[in-house]
Parts: structure tokens; sequence; C-alpha cells
């Protein structure tokens, strides 16, 4: 069992903190779906103020819902549309302070006001994305921008591995 408790009243510790963790939870594992589980759990447990946590993974020109918490969501994404398909068509991270006022955003929960979208590049390729809702309008500032890539950065290797299939004798 991982018990992390974290304090979540100075912002830029409370990244470094989760980044470490991350780091923790995800070093040596190569399964990019288990890491991303347990990376979600993780930012969800963490961060307050959230009503979605997750990522949707890169797969043949689409986003598809990987491993989240939170209520169901859309399971594809075309390039493009949308927050989560706009940080995947430019590989810029969207910050975005009302979702209402963001063409094409996708409801996938009718509370969500505000949300942060990070795109997780390996060796420049595009794997996925973390996708952060809430329900405060404004709820993600330059920190909690920069918290998110600079996690994401460290552990993207991690998020982008396959489990090895070992042949059955
Ligand atoms: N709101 C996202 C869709 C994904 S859900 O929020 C989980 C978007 O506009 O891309």
């Amino acid at each position: 069992m991982y018990d992390f408790k974290f304090d979540t009243t100075d912002k830029s510790a409370l990244y470094r903190e989760l980044t470490e963790a991350a780091d923790a939870l995800t070093a040596g594992e190569p399964d990019g779906i288990a890491n991303m589980a347990n990376v979600a759990a993780l930012l969800w447990e963490s961060l307050p103020e959230l009503n979605w946590a997750g990522f949707y993974r890169a797969i043949e020109g689409e986003l598809v819902l990987g491993p989240f918490q939170g209520r169901p969501a859309c399971i594809r994404i075309p390039f493009g549309k949308g927050v989560c398909g706009a940080a995947a068509a430019t590989l810029e991270p969207q910050c975005v302070a009302d979702v209402h006022a963001f063409p094409g955003h996708i409801a996938c929960d009718a509370a969500s006001r505000s949300e942060l979208v990070v795109p997780i590049l390996v060796d420049g390729a595009l794997v996925g994305v973390l996708d952060l809702d809430s329900p405060l309008p404004s709820r993600f500032d330059g920190e909690d921008l920069a918290g998110c890539v600079n996690l994401v950065q460290r552990i993207a290797a991690c998020l982008g591995g396959m489990a090895k299939v070992v042949p059955q004798a």
C-alpha cells in the first residue's frame, strides 16, 4: 500500500513532492497503463478541487480514454477537438480558465468549469495527454501548469511504455 500525504498549502512544494512520488511509483515499471492508473489515483487523491483526473492515449491519430478517476468519460477524441484534442494537435499544454468559453469543449461532466491538459511526449512523439478537470472556474494557474508539465516530463517514458507480451509455453 502507498500512503502519500502532502501539504497542499504550498503549491510549488506540493508539485515537487508529487513529482517525486509519481517518479517513485512508476520507476522500473514498463507497463504504461499501470503507471497511468497509479498517477491518476495519486493526482486525484492529492490535488484539491478536481472532478476528473486521468489520461487519454494517442492511438492511430486519435485520443483514446486511458486510466482515470472521476465520472465515466467520452472514449475517443479526434486530434483538434476539445481541450484534449487541442493539446494533442498543437503539442502545447492547454490551461483553460472557463471551459464554456473554449470553442469545441467536450463536456464529459457538466460540472467541469476549468481544465488543464498536458501533452505527453516521448522522444518527440505524442503518446497521450494528462487531463485535469475542476468544478471551479480558473482552478488552474501558472504553478499548476508548470508543476504538471514538469511532472509529465519526468515520468513520460514510463507512461508511454507497453507491457511486454510473454508468449505462453
Ligand atoms: N473536456 C475534455 C474532454 C475530456 S473530459 O474532460 C474527461 C475536452 O474538451 O477535451
